[in-house]
């Protein structure tokens, strides 16, 4: 790999999940190691949905990050860190990719990656965190329709081509997430809070938020200064959302 460092990589032929992996192998890896697989047979994504394999050249990769002893804010903007880098690099495709609060990443209303971060605890001491990210690169459009819940949509397909180079992508991927890795976890949110907000679709609209069993309507205000989605509903109320998904 053209890679900025050298980079602890670990690359596997099949995986139930990469995140799962990371996960049960956290306290041998080191911090900044990277799990990637060529197929993932049972990839989760966020609330325990499942993220589907769409065949052999889609990225399905996580990030072992174990950056200090106790949880910090900030960790919980790292799925935003990373669509936001996801977007910069589409963009370098040429696309015009847009964020769905919090980190889906989309092109044209259609999924396209899903971001899934998992703290690891032991009691409860912090061990790390597992970043996990999915990318669809190379699909049939036949398969799109795999995915039953939402419309999806994959890289060769919004480029007409016939296939990407996963190797290039997942470079670019890990060499840009590296870049201002260190630079985000000192500034936060702050740091990619415009490139943020003006890859948002849902900003001044009346959108509905499922937050777990609970459902939250109203207009997508703004987004806070640690990446929370601020909510107003018919009655001026403000609502400040930590979680959730747009409906
Ligand atoms: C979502 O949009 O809900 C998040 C999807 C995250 C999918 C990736 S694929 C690599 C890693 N391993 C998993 O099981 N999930 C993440």
């Amino acid at each position: 790999y053209m890679l900025r460092e050298k980079m602890n990589i670990i690359s596997l032929e099949e995986v139930d999940s990469t995140n799962l992996y990371a996960k049960q192998n956290l306290y041998s890896l080191e911090d900044r190691t990277i799990i990637v697989a060529k197929n993932q047979t049972s990839g989760r994504g966020r609330f325990n949905r499942s993220w589907v394999d769409l065949g052999d050249d889609n990225l399905f990769m996580s990030f072992v990050l174990k950056p200090s002893d106790t949880f910090k804010d900030v960790y919980a903007n790292l799925t935003q860190y990373i669509s936001v880098i996801l977007v910069n690099i589409l963009e370098e495709y040429g696309l015009a990719p847009s964020i769905k609060w919090p980190n889906d990443v989309l092109i044209d209303g259609k999924k396209i990656s899903g971001m899934l971060s998992e703290t690891v605890m032991q009691g409860n001491k912090f061990k790390g965190l597992v970043l996990g990210i999915g990318v669809n690169l190379n699909a049939e459009k036949s398969a799109l329709s795999l995915v039953k819940d939402k419309k999806i949509t994959a890289l060769n397909i919004e480029l007409e081509r016939e296939h990407v180079d996963k190797k290039l992508f997942f470079e670019k991927l890990v060499n840009q997430f590296f870049k201002s890795y260190d630079e985000f976890l000192e500034h936060g949110f702050l740091l990619i809070k415009n490139k943020y907000i003006n890859a948002c679709n849902f900003l001044g609209k009346e959108i509905s938020v499922q937050v777990f069993d609970d459902k939250k309507s109203g207009i997508a205000k703004y987004i806070n200064d640690s990446g929370e989605l601020v909510l107003q509903n018919h009655k001026k109320e403000e609502f400040v959302l930590t979680m959730g998904d747009i409906l």
